[in-house]
């Protein structure tokens, strides 16, 4: 049976007798889709506890609106997590998480100086302090992240190492609906007509995957190529090729990730693919 708590203190009582098993946390914040189930079971296939967190983490809010907007479903994520057997939702308050306004936060520095950290001023700031939070609250052995968020899951891979938090983190493959757009809790927003212009992105990334796998190497040629003819309605807000650091790469010449944010409409959506070059 699933348990829910919205307490930190109760969380760590009804973990206590857990502690000898291999113990598996899931962040999320909510509105839980076909992606986050893949992260439970990634975690319920290696751990004998499995925590999901639902907490919709004012700090990585670059816009109030973003944040109103927001879907929050608790009833139904409660749901899927009862179906993927989680042991223990930890859905806290904003005043359990942060009765104060925080002093202390994690500064992120060159990895979030590209992608998304450069058009969403203190996201990656947000991110790395909630998570941190919540690596010292659950202090599980692993905690499981999407590729998706590529650029997320390499700070989140530095937080852990600059600070030596005792955790392993676990990257999970991005989930795709049959046509390739990378599941999101922000799909639900667009329109019949957006979610057929929101397929845009992914076009763009795989022709990027494309050239780099037919020998092109000169990144700035390829996403110029990959970008042409874009429609109105859609804004492309970057398209980048980069390295594991998420520094920009001007020549390829080993594998890559190419990542791009493409507004349709209202909507942000982003994305990623590992590009290889032939052997
Ligand atoms: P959220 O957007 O809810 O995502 C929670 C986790 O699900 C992240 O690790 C994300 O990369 C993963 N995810 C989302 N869509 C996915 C998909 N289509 N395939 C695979 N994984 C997917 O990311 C956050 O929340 C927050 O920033 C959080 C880490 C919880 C900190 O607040």
């Amino acid at each position: 049976m699933t348990e829910l708590t919205h307490s930190i203190a109760d969380l760590r009582d009804r973990l206590a007798s857990r502690r000898s098993g291999m113990v598996g946390l899931v962040p999320t914040m909510g509105a839980l889709h076909a992606g986050h189930a893949r992260l439970i079971e990634a975690a319920r296939s290696e751990c004998d506890t499995v925590v999901a967190s639902i907490f919709v983490n004012p700090l990585q809010f670059d816009r109030k609106d973003d944040l109103q907007q927001y879907p929050r479903t608790l009833e139904s994520d409660l749901k899927l997590c009862s179906d993927k057997s989680v042991d223990l939702v930890f859905a806290p308050s904003e005043q359990e998480m942060y009765p104060v306004a925080p002093c202390c936060v994690i500064d992120v520095t060159k990895l979030g100086d590209h992608l998304c950290g450069r058009f969403r001023p203190g996201h990656f700031r947000g991110v790395a302090t909630v998570v941190l939070k919540l690596l010292n609250i659950v202090q599980s052995d692993r905690a499981y992240f999407g590729e998706k968020d590529a650029q997320q899951l390499a700070v989140i891979r530095r937080l852990v190492s600059d600070l030596n938090v005792p955790v392993t983190i676990i990257g999970v493959p991005t989930v795709r609906e049959s046509d390739g757009l990378a599941v999101s809790s922000r799909n639900r927003r667009l329109t019949p007509e957006e979610r057929g212009l929101a397929i845009l992105l992914f076009g763009i990334l795989s022709s990027v995957r494309d050239q780099i796998a037919s020998g092109s190497t000169d990144s700035a040629a390829i996403t110029r190529a990959a970008i042409e003819g874009l429609p109105a309605g859609v804004k492309l807000e970057y398209l980048e090729i980069v390295d594991g650091e998420m520094q920009p790469v001007a020549t390829v010449d080993g594998p890559v990730r190419v990542a791009g944010a493409l507004w349709v409409g209202q909507t942000r959506l982003i994305d990623n693919l590992l590009c290889e070059p032939p052997r």
